[in-house]
């Protein structure tokens, strides 16, 4: 029973934010005499030994006793004698694993957030390093039309910009402090919740006892923010394999983060990227797992809610894991710039481009459409590009493709005239790059 209801072998990872945790409690408790200062001295100077006890990798776990929140006590108790008890007056177990585990998140939040402004920095260097570069832009993975890559690039800026958003969104409801919330009802001691708030710098209380030690929600923000995230990386690497393959050949990764396969020499795979990918599936598991976890509870704690922890540590290391080894395989990419060329020299591209002239020169566009659709058909029966048919047969799909075209069929013009705002022209990626720099710069202030 013991080995299957304990929680030790995962919160053990709450350890310090446990010990953090309690002093600010044992320092309120004193401070309000509800145990004496002596005792409070004691106490604190049993959890500081035993916080360099987990510090130092010595601290005896005991799995008789089920979770990491027991096992401080009663190691406290061994140090101390019997004030050890003392600790957990006006407190329950409830009340204290909501309280680690808001500590735990913000840390964590903070963490990731960090990570995430690296890869979002990482893009902005790319961006600026392949400003010169034009890749085919894509829609239903048919090429479509010209663009920038560092604008293809810069799109996932702008998603880890919303990740970001809405991270912070999960670390403003995780700052939270539920600790005086008791087993749900409260406590008939008199306690200062708000100098514990205030010790372990929470910005807000629980103003409800029963909803500080039934709330999940914050933990299942931060899933679900995860979750988002991850989709979003998920699509950057399978673009890096996509494009590392070769079929497409437009980048290749460094060595150091693709292995080689056992029995096939040539193979260079891209198993980081992959794993990004792979790794997705948990997160979302995570997620669900959660979700699916509180659906049914009634209020207030059922211990249920300690199948909160697994999926969200291992969310944790995952994107601990993942993000900086992204940031890193990015950075040491390096593209491919004759394959680039050769992809971005398919005229076919410029095909809104021709349509676009046809309605300049007062043809409607769906006329305009089914001409050109018409010529590239034409084209493409022939097995030649559109710039290779001669003027006089090109009449034959609309009097106006007689004229000169050869600059409508030049990808470097038709992203240059894309000038809109948002557009893919050098001068419009060059407005959105200085834009996104600015936004990092002033969350340096
Ligand atoms: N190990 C438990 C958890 O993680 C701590 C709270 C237990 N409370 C209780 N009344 N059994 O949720």
């Amino acid at each position: 029973m013991l080995h299957f209801t304990a929680s030790l072998p995962f919160d053990r990872r709450l350890a310090l934010c446990d010990i953090r945790g309690s002093i600010a409690h044992v320092e309120m408790l004193a401070s309000r005499a509800i145990i004496s200062a002596e005792e409070a001295e004691l106490i604190i100077g049993g959890l500081e030994e035993i916080r360099e006890e987990v510090e130092n990798d010595r601290f005896p776990y005991d799995l008789d006793f089920e979770d990491i929140h027991m096992n401080i006590e009663k190691r406290l108790t061994e140090k101390i004698g019997p004030p050890g008890g003392k600790l957990h007056a006006a407190r329950s177990r409830n009340d204290q694993v909501a309280l680690d585990t808001h500590l735990y998140m913000k840390e964590e939040i903070k963490l990731i957030d960090h990570f995430l402004k690296q890869l979002q920095e990482t893009i902005l260097d790319l961006a600026d390093r392949f400003v010169d570069v034009l890749i085919p832009g894509y829609t239903h993975l048919q090429r479509a039309q010209p663009v920038m890559l560092s604008h293809h690039l810069l799109t996932y800026f702008w998603m880890l910009k919303r990740d970001r958003e809405r991270l912070a969104g999960a670390l403003e409801r995780s700052d939270l402090m539920p600790l005086g919330a008791g087993a749900l009802a409260g406590t008939s001691f008199d306690i200062d919740r708000d100098q514990v708030a205030g010790k372990l710098g929470f910005s807000r209380l629980y103003e409800n006892s029963i909803d500080a030690v039934s709330d999940r929600d914050y933990i299942i923000e931060f899933l679900s923010v995860s979750a988002v995230l991850m989709m979003h990386l998920s699509r950057l690497c399978e673009e890096l394999i996509m494009w590392s393959s070769a079929e497409f050949g437009f980048i290749e990764l460094d060595d150091a983060y693709t292995t080689g396969s056992s029995m096939m020499p040539q193979k260079k795979n891209p198993d980081l990227a992959e794993l990004v990918r792979g790794k997705t599936g948990r997160v979302y598991g995570s997620l669900f797992s959660m979700l699916t976890v509180m659906k049914g509870l009634p209020l207030a704690y059922n211990k249920d809610m300690q199948e909160d922890k697994e999926g969200l540590f291992d969310t944790v290391d995952t994107l601990k894991g993942l993000l900086p080894l992204l940031s890193e395989m990015l950075e040491t990419m390096s593209i491919d710039r004759p394959r680039l060329k050769e992809a971005i020299d398919d005229d076919y591209l410029c095909a809104t481009d021709l349509a676009d002239y046809l309605v300049r020169q007062g043809a409607s566009f769906r006329d305009a459409h089914h001409a050109i659709g018409k010529f590239i058909a034409f084209c493409r029966r022939e097995g030649i590009r559109l710039r290779e048919l001669d003027a006089e047969k090109r009449r034959q799909f609309h009097p106006a493709l007689a004229g000169e075209i050869s600059a409508l069929l030049d990808p470097v013009k038709v992203v240059e005239v894309r000038r809109s705002r948002g557009g893919t022209a050098p001068s419009a990626v060059k407005k959105q790059l200085q834009i996104a720099r600015n936004l990092i710069s002033e969350q340096e202030k």
